[in-house]
């Protein structure tokens, strides 16, 4: 099979948001801290009528019917999240109920979880599959997202929810570059989950920064010597990308990790040293001494170098990515891929377009990796131009219904109080479901939970 990579995608998020703005003052915070400090506009969430998997079978049904897939074409079926609602049984499991009403359940597949990379693992592993001699020649999808919601105080404004369903083949209109990949893992405490009583993750906010750009230097310089490895009369840098998709914890963190790719390029073409012809130089020589050192990270001085450098080339490659992870906010394992599915809802064609891909989980696992666009002559998906025309999020964005932050705070204390409850029935009503959708029942006394579409 050619060509293998991202047919048809689609998200379900939640039909409420509330407003950064609004938050801001709530809070008592400073104006301007999660708009313009973190780079928010609105965040996504949900009361107790919507779980992770009322979320995940809403976006499977919805890229289903808009593509009119038969529930027979998919051969593998993965979900990323690190929602937990079950130790054992798997989300996937859930989803199952979708495709044994059409008769198939030969579906290979499970949950794959570490914080915000699991969709990324799942893609992986699809594409994989897809090139290797158990694939039969069916359809791949992967179903990523979260429910991203931290306890009150300077973490809350920076979650969110939503659920990004991708359908995975080859002859695709994006396709995943073959062969270049820059991988970084370690062993680190910094956003965990620990209690499973609660939602509410455990982090240590300024470490998972540091981890976050650790993680970007590391697999920038793996990704460039495979790059290189594959091509080797090219040099890679920033130059030979023409998109740029981060996992977006808030809007300034990306903002700030783009510009530090192009110091990532000037201290690995040599920094100030004579054979480096930098376009830069000039601009980052004096943080020469500090490279790509702990000092560098959160170097408010170097910050504000890289975000002058790179201004323009961040309006032209990376805001187009941005319009869901500033509208929904940090939908965890679904960030970079709705940031992806952004791209794809802002832009013409990306035929001949390289798009690079950022994708990082705490504790941590991190990669780079990279699409190319292609033009095929595949009648059922055409293009990344009708993969956003049929997501249709810009409208669907402000068709929402806005919540105030009382209300917006009454709502996550459901989902907090009654996490886990025996013989419950969620406390919110179902007014802000949408008619079709899936919704949470109850849960009953052996906690098996109960789903009913609206
Ligand atoms: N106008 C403009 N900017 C402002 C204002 C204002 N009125 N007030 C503050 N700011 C700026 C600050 O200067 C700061 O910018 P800087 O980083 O460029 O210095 C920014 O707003 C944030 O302010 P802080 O005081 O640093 O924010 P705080 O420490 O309260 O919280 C944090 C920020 C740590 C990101 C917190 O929201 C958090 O813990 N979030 C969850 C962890 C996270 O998202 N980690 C990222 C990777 S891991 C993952 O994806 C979960």
């Amino acid at each position: 099979p050619q060509n293998i990579g991202i047919l048809a995608m689609d998200i379900y998020f939640p039909e409420t948001y509330v407003a950064q703005t609004e938050l801001e003052s709530f809070d008592g915070v400073s104006a301007g801290k999660y708009t313009i400090g973190l780079g928010q506009t609105n965040m996504a969430f949900c009361g107790d009528r919507e779980d992770i998997v009322s979320m995940s079978m809403n976006s499977v049904q919805s890229l289903m019917k808009k593509y009119n897939i038969p529930y027979s074409m998919i051969g593998r079926l993965e979900v990323g999240t690190e929602t937990i609602i079950d130790k054992s049984k798997s989300i996937k499991t859930h989803l199952m109920t979708l495709f044994q009403e059409h008769g198939n359940t030969s579906i290979e597949g499970v949950d794959t979880y570490n914080a915000c990379y699991g969709g990324t693992n799942a893609l992986f592993n699809s594409v994989q599959w897809i090139e290797s001699s158990y694939w039969d020649g069916r359809f791949a999808m992967v179903v990523t997202g979260d429910i991203a919601v931290y306890a009150k105080g300077p973490a809350r404004p920076t979650g969110g929810a939503g659920v990004v369903a991708m359908l995975i083949g080859p002859n695709a209109p994006l396709v995943m570059e073959p062969g270049i990949r820059g991988v970084h893992m370690e062993n680190v405490y910094d956003f965990y989950k620990p209690d499973g009583k609660s939602e509410y993750p455990y982090v240590d906010g300024k470490l998972s920064i540091d981890c976050y750009l650790r993680a970007l230097d590391r697999c920038y310089a793996n990704y460039k010597a495979a790059f290189e490895r594959l091509n080797q009369d090219q040099n890679f840098s920033m130059d030979l990308v023409d998109y740029c998709v981060m996992h977006s914890p808030y809007g300034r963190l990306v903002q700030k990790s783009f510009g530090r790719l192009f110091y990532n390029d000037y201290i690995l073409s040599g920094g100030n040293s004579d054979e480096s012809s930098h376009k830069y130089k000039d601009h980052f020589q004096e943080f020469n001494q500090i490279g790509l050192g702990k000092e560098s990270y959160g170097n408010a001085k170097l910050d504000q170098v890289g975000l002058k450098v790179t201004d323009e080339h961040y309006k032209n490659k990376v805001i187009p990515s941005m319009t869901l992870s500033k509208e929904l906010g940090n939908c965890y394992a679904g960030s970079v891929y709705g940031g992806i599915l952004s791209l794809l809802s802002n832009v013409n064609s990306l035929v001949g377009k390289r798009v690079l891909v950022f994708s990082y989980g705490s504790g941590l696992a991190a990669t780079f990796f990279s699409f190319k666009g292609v033009s095929t002559n595949n009648p059922m998906f055409p293009s990344t131009e009708n993969i956003g025309k049929q997501s249709n999020i810009n409208q669907r964005l402000t068709n929402r219904i806005k919540i105030s932050p009382p209300e917006f705070t009454t709502l996550l204390s459901y989902r907090e109080e009654n996490c886990s409850k025996l013989s419950y029935t969620p406390m919110d009503s179902t007014l802000n479901i949408a008619i079709g959708n899936y919704y949470l029942e109850r849960v009953d006394d052996k906690l098996i939970r109960h789903y009913k579409i609206k």
